[in-house]
């Protein structure tokens, strides 16, 4: 642990986001490049490996709590029943530490819920400069093209940090301040805690501001400090959905930017689609129109899209995957998909494997070379390898209470438009009919045919449609003259 480690990270989650308008989602539970805006807030937290870290929950609290048991099971919370400001809520997770008997002692570090950009580097910078400045506080500030909605950072005479100021509490010349507060901050806990319990919520807002506590330790004759960060979109804070929408325009740039220095060809990067979460090989090269969600990973060299939605898809190197979307499948070695495919959890296609046009793949195996070309619904099944599935196939593995298995062995042949009435069993090196309704087990080597003799009822047309073209024509084939 570095000397720079800090006591604890608080993350301010509690608010209620009312400019997202949102009535089903917290705010800080809206994703952003397969995270939560907390998930980042937190991720970015754990970089530093604080001995605490606590994230302050309020608004929907309930739902907050669940998504960061799931995903971060090692986060502690605080409630903070009313959001009654940034202090108050730093307040309510200073004392929920103390409650617990873990008072911090040393640096805290204070970020925000809404700033998925901020990564851990930048905290570490923060933390760094606040250490080697011996600073009771040091907040994270940007310059920023349009200041409007953030509080604006302002300086005296010798440049030093003098206080912060929100917009609805600024003056017209205040305003005009372009540099701006993060929300950012790193404190020495114990002058945190004093400073806070000096805060009012003598302002517009009515609100215990956490910004205060920086005039106040100015004021006390402490030392405060800034980092400017070195790009002002770091601190990108969310509190619409416009932003949302921005910042994930801008962490997507950074993903797939990190993906071609890393050897990948994004053909067109405004229309591809990175999760934080996906990696790669290099020489993997993804075509336009292409979203790559969760725990996605590419191999070397292997071909995806155009068009196509990938979400904790694994695919081998040297495959192919074309305009198709995929759910928790594993793609082999050269293996092709789609174009138009849909494949399911559970989906495994061995080496050079194929899954073509309009198919569908759930939970099922298929062997190294087995191949599934067109139009067929694959479910509940595992096919041997090198065997061929014909056109237009399905294996019916619902009998509408339960489900069973298909399985085709090895190097076996099925005809077009075949129904395997699951369960049920094809052999190794077993065909079977166009047409088939396969309800019993084929034997390894044998033909299984289920369907009716053909019976043809000559001169039907010219009998029951008797006028139409169709029966002209079949009278012109049997070389009568039409008057
Ligand atoms: C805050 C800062 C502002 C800064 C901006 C950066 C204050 C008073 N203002 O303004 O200077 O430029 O962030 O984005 O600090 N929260 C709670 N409990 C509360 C209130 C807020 O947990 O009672 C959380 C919110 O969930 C959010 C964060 O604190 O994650 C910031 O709150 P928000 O209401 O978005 O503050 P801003 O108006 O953006
Ligand atoms: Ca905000």
């Amino acid at each position: 642990m570095s000397a720079n480690t800090p006591a604890a990270v608080i993350v301010l989650a509690a608010g209620g986001g009312t400019r997202m308008k949102s009535r089903k989602l917290p705010k800080v539970l809206h994703p952003v490049c397969g995270r939560t805006l907390v998930g980042h807030a937190v991720a970015a937290a754990q970089e530093l490996t604080p001995r605490q870290l606590v994230v302050v929950v309020g608004h929907q609290r309930e739902l907050v709590e669940a998504h960061l048991a799931e995903v971060y099971p090692g986060v502690s919370t605080a409630v903070q029943l009313e959001q009654k400001g940034t202090g108050h809520a730093v307040r309510t997770a200073l004392a929920e530490l103390a409650s617990r008997g873990e008072r911090p002692e040393g640096t805290v570090v204070i970020t925000t819920g809404d700033a998925p950009l901020l990564t851990g580097a930048t905290l570490a910078a923060l933390v760094a400069a606040h250490a080697g400045q011996g600073n009771a506080a040091t907040v994270l500030t940007a310059e920023v093209p349009d200041s409007t909605g953030y509080g604006r950072i302002l300086r005296d005479a010798s440049d030093a940090v003098a206080a912060i100021v929100e917009e609805k509490d600024a003056t017209e010349a205040q305003r005009a301040v372009r540099e701006i507060n993060s929300g950012v901050f790193a404190f020495d806990a114990e002058l945190l805690g004093e400073a806070l319990a000096k805060v009012t919520t003598d302002n517009s807002q009515g609100e215990e501001y956490l910004t205060d506590t920086l005039e106040i330790l100015r004021t006390a004759g402490h030392r405060v400090g800034a980092v400017v960060a070195a790009d002002h979109r770091d601190v990108l804070g969310i509190n619409d959905r416009v932003q949302l929408a921005e910042a994930r325009r801008i962490l997507n740039a950074r993903l797939v930017e990190r993906a071609m220095r890393e050897g990948v060809t994004v053909v067109d990067p405004a229309t591809t689609w990175f999760d934080v979460q996906v990696t790669y090989e290099p020489d993997a090269v993804v075509l336009p129109g292409t979203q790559l969600h969760g725990a996605t990973h590419l191999g070397e060299g292997c071909e995806v899209g155009p068009n196509s939605t990938l979400t904790d898809t694994t695919v081998g190197a040297g495959a192919s995957v074309s305009n198709t979307t995929s759910i928790g499948a594993e793609i082999g070695e050269l293996a092709q998909v789609g174009p138009y495919a849909y494949l399911r959890p559970g989906a495994k296609l061995a080496r050079k494997a194929k899954a073509g046009t309009y198919v569908e793949i759930k939970n099922s195996e298929l062997g190294e070379g087995a191949k599934v070309p067109h139009l067929s619904y694959i479910g509940d099944a595992t096919i041997g390898a090198h065997s061929n599935i014909g056109a237009a196939s399905v294996t019916v593995n619902y009998d509408g209470v339960n489900k069973h298995r298909t399985t085709i062995g090895a190097h076996c042949r099925t005809g077009s438009d075949n129904m395997f009435i699951a369960p049920v069993t094809v052999g190794d090196g077993a065909y079977t009919a166009a047409g088939s309704v396969i309800t019993n087990d084929v034997p390894p080597g044998a033909l299984g045919v289920s369907r009716a003799q053909q019976r043809n009822i000559a001169g039907w047309v010219a009998r029951k449609r008797p006028g139409t073209d169709s029966a002209r024509a079949a009278a012109e084939a049997a070389g009568e003259q039409q008057s």
